[in-house]
């Protein structure tokens, strides 16, 4: 029967893709974004947001930084909103990094107490099919939020609209320096010959493999920096700089820039 042989055909195709994407996941990534971007028109399947100006956005208005923080929260609200919209399958948001500890103790504190209640701020998104992934290190943060979040984790894993990742205690060189860390124990313990070492394997090792090369890298505030965010996974991101303070981003100022996404010719080294 010819329905039953193109059904066959299908699933065969698709357990191809599926056993390819698992073997060699960078390169049918790669090979994903050459195809989508040499047809122009492209959509970014992974938009990171540096959240930056919740500061000067409350001594605009001369509160304290905490509530330019909080306002903040809304924002990602509209984003999410935003986002989902657009279809978008990642999200990062650069919420707290390795280096914000140097901030005054009542502000970390806050930013604790914010990621603590992330999942619940956001549980109109959840409904709506959002799942939250967690990318950063344990070290210096209390059980509490450490549970908090992997909690966020383990309560959103059914969902399939978006996945979003709280970059929280975040930094670019210490997902790469503990990476090194965990092939070099292997390699020492005989688990792994060096000479195997290549890009896709320190990827697959990398904190939460399954996240994406970043597309779309935006940061507000006009601040024009990528401190210290996804180093690895920005390798070949599309930058956008945007002057708004990160409490009056909306979700349609990220279609807008979505949509000027889909005009950069992304070339990723060829020619
Ligand atoms: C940088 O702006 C922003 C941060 C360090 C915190 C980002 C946090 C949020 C947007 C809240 C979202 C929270 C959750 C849980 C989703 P800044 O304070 O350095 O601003 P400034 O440069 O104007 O001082």
């Amino acid at each position: 029967m010819p329905r039953r042989g193109a059904r066959a055909a299908k699933w065969r195709i698709s357990v191809v893709k599926w056993l390819l994407r698992e073997t060699y996941p960078m390169a049918v990534d790669a090979a994903a974004r050459r195809s989508a971007a040499a047809g122009g028109g492209h959509r970014p399947r992974h938009v990171a947001l540096i959240m930056d100006g919740n500061g000067r956005w409350a001594a605009r208005r001369g509160l304290p930084r905490t509530s330019g923080h909080e306002a903040g929260v809304r924002a990602v609200s509209s984003v999410l909103d935003g986002a989902l919209e657009e279809g978008i399958e990642y999200l990062s948001l650069f919420i707290f990094s390795t280096e914000n500890w140097n901030r005054p103790s009542a502000e970390v504190n806050a930013l604790m107490r914010l990621a603590e209640e992330a999942s619940e701020s956001f549980e109109g998104h959840v409904e709506r099919g959002v799942r939250f992934w967690w990318l950063g290190s344990e070290a210096r943060l209390s059980p509490t939020v450490i549970r908090a979040l992997h909690e966020a984790e383990e309560r959103t894993r059914a969902g399939r609209a978006m996945t979003v990742a709280f970059c929280f205690n975040h930094g670019g060189r210490d997902e790469i320096v503990r990476t090194a860390a965990v092939l070099a124990r292997r390699a020492a313990t005989g688990g792994l010959d060096p000479e195997v070492i290549d890009e896709p394997l320190f990827a697959r090792h990398l904190p939460l493999p399954d996240l994406p090369d970043i597309d779309m890298l935006i940061r507000t505030s006009g601040e024009q920096r990528i401190s210290n965010f996804m180093l690895w996974r920005a390798a070949y991101a599309e930058f956008f700089f945007v002057d708004t303070l990160w409490p009056d981003f909306t979700g349609d100022q990220l279609r807008a820039l979505i949509t000027a996404f889909a005009a950069r010719k992304r070339r990723f080294g060829t020619v």
